[in-house]
């Protein structure tokens, strides 16, 4: 029987694994003329038209859609919803824009209806943009993830979001304290965490700002809930680092200082690791953590250039993000563009392929989703999109004139954005 069932005809593009670890072609599936079959909200089958189209029942609506590409929606694996209204703030970076722009932004999220407000915003750039799943930096309010989980829930998506623990070196009227930090977590986990489509990420916001008592109680947190993520900042900024080496002078590097409060592991996402040692990716690897490559917002804050070919030789899990409001695009495909720049100031390439796989699949398994989100695996949630090579004259004719896959894709992850975002669909229905 068809109910419950629904299917889009088209280009279809999506990813089965890293195209670092296999060859180019065995790492992504594509269809010219392909069908995407959509049943209960979950993906039932991908592949060539003709052939499902044999099996299909004849009463299922098939949508087509032309000159476009169906692809998984894109995973953003590390941005900060309360920073939306903040981004483009002039001239600084890392530490003195954290001062003058961000802290005063925070405060604002004391209110629940404020945090609504810029979460219903924040949702609407995502979805505009084809992101469908994130990774969120709340603040240190209770009432921003509270804020933040009400406006996903209405919108049924698949989101993870924590309150940021910060208990030194901010404004007084910004900072928690050890027990109440805990205490704001532990409730928002035992209220979100799995209902629904949401998840909670324990969020001490960087090691300066948490003192190492506050750090060893995230770690507690994540031993008492195996199954929430901890999210943080590491390594971005080499002021930061020499701050980091002064205020815990008993570790060994800057990942060290996360590693003593046992906070690395498989639901660990750390964002940037822009100026990591060989031996950081080496822990990282062994311990399965993630990092989020968020180059919009390297670049706008002078922090420096990934390493990502370090990051694939001692096979680090890495995820793609935006890092909004020090990033400046809610575009992964505008953070595809900027991050190729970055591995070619580093004399590196980056192909289309590791592009678009780092904003789907990449971003799924940095967030250990791998088989729920990111692809179009039978029985994935089916959170898709429909990207439009005709929505602006330039895409237009310089799709027309690739001659090749690698070329075309290519070409949309240069000069691509929201603007070519035609659809988004959540649990397969269009938004
Ligand atoms: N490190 C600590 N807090 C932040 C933040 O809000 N943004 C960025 N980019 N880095 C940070
Ligand atoms: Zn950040």
């Amino acid at each position: 029987t068809s109910t419950g069932r629904k299917a889009y005809r088209g280009e279809v593009l999506h990813f089965l694994a890293d195209p670092a670890k296999v060859s180019e072609e065995e790492s992504y599936q594509y269809f010219e003329d392909g069908l995407l079959v959509i049943n209960h909200g979950l993906v039932e089958a991908v592949g060539n038209a003709k052939d499902l189209l044999k099996t299909l029942p004849a009463d299922v609506v098939v949508t087509q859609y032309d000159n476009g590409l169906i692809m998984p929606g894109f995973i953003d694996t590390h941005v900060h919803y309360a920073q939306s209204e903040m981004v483009a703030s002039y001239g600084e970076q890392l530490l003195e824009w954290l001062e003058n722009y961000t802290f005063p932004e925070e405060k604002k999220f004391a209110d629940l209806e404020h945090g609504k407000r810029v979460a219903e915003f924040f949702l609407s750039q995502l979805l505009d943009a084809g992101t469908t799943t994130a990774l969120v930096f709340g603040t240190v309010h209770k009432e921003s993830v509270e804020a933040f989980f009400t406006v996903a829930q209405q919108k049924k998506l698949r989101m993870i979001c924590g309150k940021v623990l910060m208990n030194q070196n901010c404004p007084d009227d910004l900072s928690d304290t050890v027990e109440s930090g805990y205490a704001d977590s532990k409730a928002l986990i035992e209220k979100w965490h799995n209902t629904d489509r949401l998840q909670y990420a324990v969020t001490p916001r960087f090691a300066p700002t948490c003192s190492t008592e506050q750090l060893n109680k995230a770690g507690e947190l994540l031993k008492e809930y195996p199954s929430v993520y901890l999210h943080t900042h590491l390594s971005e900024n080499k002021d930061e680092i020499a701050w980091v080496s002064e205020l815990f002078p008993d570790s060994d590097g800057y990942l060290d200082v996360y590693d003593k409060s046992s906070l690395l592991g498989r639901r660990s996402v750390f964002a940037h690791g822009v100026h990591l040692h060989d031996h950081e990716c080496q822990r990282l690897s062994e311990t399965n953590s993630a990092i989020a490559f968020c180059p919009t917002s390297n670049l706008f804050l002078g922090s420096g250039c990934f390493n990502l070919k370090q990051a694939e030789e001692f096979d680090v899990n890495v995820g793609l993000g935006t890092d909004i409001g020090a990033g400046s695009s809610f575009s992964m495909l505008t953070t595809l563009n900027e991050g190729y720049k970055t591995q070619q100031l580093r004399g590196d390439k980056l192909s289309p392929y590791k592009s678009l796989y780092l904003a789907t699949l990449g971003g799924a398994i940095a967030l250990d989703l791998e088989g729920t989100i990111g692809n179009f695996i039978q029985g994935a949630e089916a959170d898709f999109i429909v990207l439009d090579y005709q929505a602006t004259p330039l895409m237009d004719v310089r799709i027309k004139r690739c001659t090749t896959l690698t070329e075309k894709l290519f070409v949309l992850s240069m000069l691509g954005d929201d603007r070519h975002v035609k659809a988004t669909h959540i649990m397969g229905e269009k938004v």
